[in-house]
């Protein structure tokens, strides 16, 4: 069979894929190489039957997500989480922020576990508690933030969720940023957009019908003065994905060159340029179900991470599936959950052990919740 694309681009690319291991694991971790490693981690789930669920989200290894009970985009693994009371462990296979959100979202019996806790978010990173309260303090001053709403992508902490919580906001993920913005924007209120500046721009201007003009973006390190913020309906913080913040415009004219009908479809986490030039713009679950129902035999070229990339060629070999960009690398910390650190916690659980428990603070967790609640109550 002729070789696609997409298995040209990523030939080659394996070098890449985060070869850190974890230094958080008390214990002694299984060899990568180890060819039981399979054998192991199904044998473990087995032994623990009803009492775990394992949460997968679509960036990680085909190593890992095999051995998922539910995978998704972080919206659908956050209702997962909540809507399984049963479960004693949940094993998260994703990142920090989103361990949280399922610690929040289940019963205090309930724990969650993150196989290795390198497992962080650059994106997360780049708002921290501290900063939005000295930005919430800025606006408090200029007489501004009783008409602002924070609105929080799930990709942040739990202590940004919960002060969203405190201040009357929401959170929102990729598949329902809109729903999010239109349900601030019925209050009459500007919105402080945190922490991802594409998310929200490419909301508010290529869903909602904004200008670029409507939106200021706001650095935690150099804010904008007040008259800047004054009426803009979007106030972005100053932060991105370090993975789909490398896809460029120029990734996609040069795709369109050597593939003639190709489709282009990203992530709303790319650069706003990037999202203009594309055919279509969606979540994770989005870009998916696209290309499930897409014809046989059509091209696309995909913009987001490649773990996802790769296993959607796989699965549907009847369409030629791209890689949008030939310098964008793999998640490298939602590739920090491999098979030995996910062997490593479901023996320690089947053993009697509770290895790396994500636990939020109570007054963090009822605030965290009342903003996630509101997101999980959009229509
Ligand atoms: P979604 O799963 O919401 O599409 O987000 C992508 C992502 O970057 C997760 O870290
Ligand atoms: Fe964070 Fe981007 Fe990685 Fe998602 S893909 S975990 S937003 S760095």
């Amino acid at each position: 069979m002729a070789m696609t694309t997409t298995q040209l681009y990523i030939l080659g690319r394996d070098a890449d894929a985060g070869s850190e291991r974890g230094v958080d694991c008390p214990g002694e971790l299984p060899p990568a190489s180890d060819p039981d490693l399979v054998e192991r981690a199904r044998k473990a789930k087995e032994a623990l039957g009803e009492r775990l669920f394992v949460l997968g989200h679509h960036y990680q290894r085909d190593e890992v997500i095999q051995f998922a009970d539910v995978t998704g985009d972080s919206f659908k693994l956050a209702q997962q989480a909540a809507a399984r009371p049963e479960a004693e462990f949940i094993v998260f296979c994703g990142v920090h922020f989103m361990a949280e959100s399922a610690d929040i979202l289940t019963s205090p019996s309930q724990r969650v576990i993150l196989p290795d806790l390198g497992a962080g978010c650059s994106m997360a990173d780049m708002a921290t508690f501290d900063q939005v309260e000295e930005a919430w303090e800025a606006l408090e001053d200029a007489g501004l933030a009783d008409d602002v709403i924070p609105v929080t992508y799930m990709n942040s902490s739990a202590d940004i969720k919960a002060f969203c919580g405190r201040h009357g906001g929401v959170v929102c993920t990729s598949s329902n940023a809109k729903r999010a913005l239109e349900w601030a924007f019925e209050q009459g209120k500007q919105v402080l957009f945190l922490p991802d500046q594409h998310l929200g721009r490419n909301t508010a201007v290529l869903e909602m019908g904004m200008s670029l003009e409507d939106c200021v973006l706001y650095s935690p390190h150099r804010p904008p003065s007040a008259d800047k913020l004054r009426g803009k309906k979007m106030i972005l913080w100053q932060g991105h994905c370090s993975v789909h913040g490398r896809f460029t415009a120029e990734s996609v004219d040069d795709v369109r060159r050597r593939v003639p009908g190709v489709n282009v479809l990203v992530h709303p986490e790319c650069r706003h340029e990037v999202v203009l030039k594309a055919d279509h713009v969606g979540s994770t679950e989005h870009i998916i179900k696209t290309l499930e129902a897409a014809p046989s035999g059509s091209s696309w070229a995909i913009g987001t991470e490649l773990n996802l990339v790769k296993r959607l060629a796989q699965m549907f070999p009847d369409k030629s599936i791209s890689f949008l960009d030939k310098t964008v690398c793999y998640c490298s910390t939602m590739n920090r959950i491999d098979l030995p650190h996910l062997v490593w916690a479901l023996e320690s659980l089947a053993l009697g052990e509770v290895p790396n428990q994500i636990t939020v603070d109570q007054d963090t967790t009822h605030w965290a919740k009342v903003a996630l609640e509101r997101m999980l109550a959009l229509p």
